[in-house]
């Protein structure tokens, strides 16, 4: 399963909004289109929006008409600052837009048509680095799994998410594939439903046993000794292990610590920021109120009530096991593993 597809100029991406009620397919023709999926949550997960915003400037890239250099670099980067700004927490998107933007600037000196076929190569090839990526992480994970585990999951960090096998899925489909036996509790995770409505279907399709929770009771599993490892997807990773994702991870992650379960988020390296050292600088998307208030259209809260809607939270280093990456699992120190691996 994959959730974006490119051929031929056009992006076609599974329509995460409305699954599992709906399996459709929107198509991005142009960088705007791209732009606007990413920020609607047409196409969401951190892996998923890089490639997503990498294929979007290709798009805005071979549509640009002229053959001056300096007319098509001052376009690219308008496209570039438009990805940028769809969402700010996944590191992915801004590593891809800057893996992209650096390529075409490396080859400044080709033809205007030239630079434009690199581009949508690069995106092609990023795309494709992604599903290997995600296998690499799900085999070094796997390691960890013990037989007949049940392993606890929050938002979606599956297939859905990724270009394909996904990063905490990636574990788990892993260690499905190598007949362990294991089983799911997936979070529903309020308010957008991710676990609910992605990581519950996406199990499911694959045969994998999953049970659905309220996000308020996995506290009540994992003191009663069903829950045997927790395993979570990442957005944003600072140098010294803090870790950005879905709002609720960090709840999930003190729980663990105080039923003594192990906690592992699992990453590609190019969810690492390099460049801050501590989770306090991570940007934190506050979204819409009607996310809270409202259930499919449907007010679930009174007319006028102050909402305050953050969609990540930030999980201190202190409370993960380890980050399971396709170079490996980092341990702690983590600002020793993570400057290890290189920027
Ligand atoms: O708001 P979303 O759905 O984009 O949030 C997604 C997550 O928090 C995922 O856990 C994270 O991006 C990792 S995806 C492999």
């Amino acid at each position: 399963m994959r959730p974006l597809e490119y051929k031929d100029g056009v992006l076609r991406l599974i329509d995460q909004t409305r699954l599992p009620a709906e399996y459709v397919t929107v198509e991005c023709r142009t960088y705007i289109q791209a732009a606007d999926a990413i920020k609607n949550m047409i196409v969401r997960g951190a892996p998923a929006i890089g490639v997503t915003a990498a294929y979007g400037i290709a798009l805005g890239a071979m549509a640009i008409e002229t053959q001056s250099k300096e007319v098509f670099f001052q376009k690219l980067k308008e496209i570039c600052d438009t990805m940028r700004l769809t969402r700010p927490t996944a590191v992915n998107l801004f590593w891809a837009v800057k893996r992209i933007y650096d390529k075409a600037c490396e080859n400044k000196d080709k033809p205007v048509n030239q630079i434009k076929k690199i581009i949508e190569e690069e995106a092609c090839l990023m795309d494709r680095e992604d599903v290997e990526t995600n296998k690499a992480i799900g085999a070094n994970g796997n390691a960890l799994i013990k037989p007949n585990w049940t392993i606890l999951t929050h938002c979606n960090a599956g297939a859905l998410a990724t270009c394909g096998y996904g990063t905490a899925l990636g574990v788990i489909r892993a260690a499905h594939e190598a007949g362990k036996n294991i089983k799911v509790y997936a979070d529903e995770t309020r308010p957008y439903l991710q676990g609910a409505r992605l990581t519950a279907w996406e199990l499911l399709q694959d045969g994998i046993p999953v049970t659905l929770i309220c996000d308020n009771m996995a506290g009540y599993f994992m003191k009663r000794g069903v829950i045997d490892c927790v395993i979570v997807g990442a957005d944003r990773i600072a140098l010294n292990g803090d870790t950005a994702n879905k709002i609720g991870t960090y709840m999930l992650a003190v729980l663990a610590k105080e039923n003594k379960i192990p906690f592992y988020v699992a990453a590609p390296v190019s969810t690492i920021d390099f460049t801050i050292a501590d989770g306090n600088s991570i940007p934190i998307e506050e979204r819409k109120p009607e996310e809270v208030t409202h259930i499919k259209g449907i007010r679930i809260a009174p007319e006028g009530v102050n909402v305050a809607n953050p969609a990540f939270d930030v999980t201190p280093a202190e409370y993960i096991t380890g980050i399971i990456t396709e170079r490996g699992v980092l341990y702690p120190p983590f600002d020793e593993s993570i400057r290890k691996l290189g920027g």
